[in-house]
């Protein structure tokens, strides 16, 4: 696993947009596996300045995103659909039929789960997986005590993940019980992993993810087992 401390949020986005464009310019069919939440908005700006700036064109390239809440539909302003549109596809050349994110309201969502990982396959799997980390060290929304052998699949939120998840919805009881996401296998299998850890709130996860202790109590300790992890920080020791 490679460390780098960024001096700030906006260093540790462009240190990360960086591995990205430089992927996407040595092959521009590549597959990247994105991640949703406050920590990557600044990456996102960074790529789509890129893309506007003319450096990078994302036309050829495929995306595959970690995770979706059940029971909400991709137009609502709280779905992680809305979310990547919003931040990254609504600016970029990417082709919609080249966007993959978890479906969160199909009728058989277990058949979803397995569709999804095998069209990761098909495309020739993920070159780049960004990742964030949760307080209770979730990665994607797999959550402590998730297998680590599980592909993408359906699960129930703990409590500390809805109420950290709560600034998006008026209240908590708004927030979805369940997910679908991405499986730690699903994840493990992609070809490079970026993970970013920005703020304070995160440091109990970064110890734990530093002492290097594998245990499936602590999803991100799965990324231990990956042979190109870099996991870029700032705000945390
Ligand atoms: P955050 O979420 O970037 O909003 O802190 C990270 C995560 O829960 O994986």
């Amino acid at each position: 696993m490679k460390w780098i401390e960024a001096a700030s949020y906006e260093e540790m986005s462009i240190i990360a947009a960086n591995i990205f464009t430089a992927q996407l310019k040595q092959n521009p069919t590549s597959v990247f596996g994105m991640a949703t939440g406050g920590t990557p908005e600044g990456f996102y700006k960074e790529l789509v300045s890129s893309y506007q700036a003319g450096e990078i064109s994302f036309a050829e390239a495929k995306s595959f995103n970690l995770d979706e809440y059940i029971g909400i539909a991709p137009e609502n302003k709280v779905s992680y659909h809305y979310y990547m549109d919003e931040n990254l596809f609504n600016h970029i050349d990417m082709k919609r039929e080249n966007i993959h994110v978890p479906t969160g309201d199909s009728t058989d969502l277990q058949a979803s789960a397995v569709q999804y990982d095998e069209a990761i396959e098909g495309a020739g799997g993920i070159d780049i997986q960004l990742l964030g980390i949760g307080v209770n060290g979730h990665i994607g929304f797999n959550e402590p005590g998730s297998s680590f052998s599980a592909g993408t699949n359906i699960v129930e939120l703990t409590e500390s993940t809805r109420e950290a998840n709560q600034i998006y919805f008026d209240k908590l009881e708004d927030v979805p019980s369940h997910a679908i996401t991405m499986g730690i296998s699903t994840i493990l299998q992609s070809k490079k992993i970026v993970l970013l850890i920005s703020g304070a709130s995160k440091q109990e996860a970064m110890d734990r993810l530093r002492s290097g202790e594998i245990t499936e109590d602590f999803p991100a300790s799965a990324l231990h087992q990956h042979n190109d992890v870099t996991v870029i920080y700032t705000g945390v020791k």
